[in-house]
């Protein structure tokens, strides 16, 4: 057997590899661990009642319908319509095992091997690691220093082979929100140039404001170029149930459906039942864990605005901080001393960029309220380290 070249020239998930040094730490302090992006929290007790509800439902464990349980394009649907003030359509909307998923299927059925695809840095380290496996090129869009993109470097990026523009939106891994006039400048962008716009919405419910993300669902031709992509993992802290959703046109659905097919028949019907829950009855909760996970911005910006051990936070929201070291060593060095010696587990920026430019992505979002001068105090210990 002979392993190919496409897989053995990525590296494994970073995540996987930050908790690689788990194994070698001998510290009986307690670990923050800043890695993953995943809730540390349970899901609302309405979802958890019906995920066990189901479970002992005689169709409970049954494929669901490829296109969703209508009840979950109905709610979304409802749900999208009402904060965009606009009017999407269930048979715009498709489930995905999450939104993982969704970008792999809806990026799948864009490209051919060969092609390009222009994604904003840093990136969703998923997404480039996706369009590599799938034989397609990334092009990098470098975000200028208040995360905004320059369509004229763009527009730099554009060959005969570039099929779609992506970003991410609130961003993985800087938490930066894209205002509503930089995502239509985008949108026109793609528009003018017969691409689309891909844009992940993953935590477009932990932004700071209740405004719509962006007005591009009112253009009457929208789903000729946008397509959306969303997770319900961190929205309704269920991201082992596996479910997402593709928003877009029907014909860009109707081929997604093939792929789907192959891979996964259906998104998982209990994740789908836990949707259909948690978008109907559980919107107090996701309100809740929405402004804790605020609060916790402005206590994770507080604590970074003394620059413990030399980081400066460059970027914060949704979930994230990206902040900067001054250590003459490789970025991964500068992880593996955290971990090792100070008990902070995060991520390094290289992951999502093409190369080492000092970065290290924070979740906050997994402190405790009572953690985060702790976590100042172990970040200071780098002094002079
Ligand atoms: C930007 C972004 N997209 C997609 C995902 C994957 O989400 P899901 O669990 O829905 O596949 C994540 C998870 O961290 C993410 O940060």
């Amino acid at each position: 057997m002979r392993l190919t070249n496409r897989t053995k020239r990525l590296v494994a998930s970073p995540i996987a590899e930050a908790h690689a040094w788990l194994a070698h730490r001998d510290s009986t302090r307690q670990l923050l661990d800043l890695s993953q992006a995943a809730p540390s929290y349970p899901t609302a007790p309405v979802i958890a009642r019906r995920i066990a509800e189901v479970a002992k439902e005689a169709d409970g464990g049954r494929y669901a319908p490829p296109p969703g349980l209508p009840a979950l394009n109905e709610a979304f649907s409802n749900e999208l319509s009402r904060d965009h003030d606009c009017s999407i359509s269930p048979t715009q909307i498709l489930p995905t095992a999450g939104c993982n998923q969704a970008f792999c299927v809806v990026t799948s059925a864009l490209t051919e091997p060969g092609d390009e695809v222009i994604i904003a840095v840093p990136y969703y380290f998923n997404h480039d690691m996706w369009l590599k496996l799938d034989g397609v090129t990334p092009r990098y869009l470098e975000a200028d220093e208040g995360g905004s993109f320059s369509l004229d470097k763009a527009a730099g990026l554009i060959s005969e082979r570039t099929r779609a523009i992506c970003v991410v939106s609130p961003g993985n891994p800087t938490g930066h929100t894209l205002p509503p006039d930089d995502l239509e400048d985008l949108f026109l962008f793609a528009r003018d140039h017969e691409i689309a716009l891909i844009l992940d919405e993953t935590y477009r419910n932990f932004r700071a404001s209740n405004d719509p993300s962006h007005q591009l669902y009112r253009y009457e031709d929208w789903d000729q170029t946008l397509v959306t992509l969303h997770s319900f993992s961190k929205d309704l802290a269920i991201p082992g149930y596996r479910v997402g959703a593709v928003v877009a046109g029907e014909q860009l659905i109707y081929e997604i459906l093939k792929l789907l097919d192959c891979v996964q028949i259906s998104a998982p019907r209990i994740g789908q039942e836990a949707v259909v829950t948690g978008l109907n009855e559980a919107g107090d909760w996701r309100i809740e864990q929405a402004d804790r996970i605020n609060q916790g911005l402005n206590q994770f910006r507080a604590v970074m605005a003394t620059e413990p051990g030399g980081f400066q936070l460059a970027s914060s929201g949704a979930f994230f901080g990206w902040a900067r070291h001054n250590f003459d060593v490789p970025t991964a060095e500068v992880v593996k001393r955290l971990v090792l010696d100070h008990d902070v587990l995060a991520i390094p920026g290289t992951a999502f960029t093409p190369s080492d430019d000092r970065w290290i992505r924070f979740s906050y979002a997994n402190l405790q309220a009572d953690q985060f001068d702790e976590f100042g105090s172990r970040l200071s210990e780098m002094n002079g380290a």
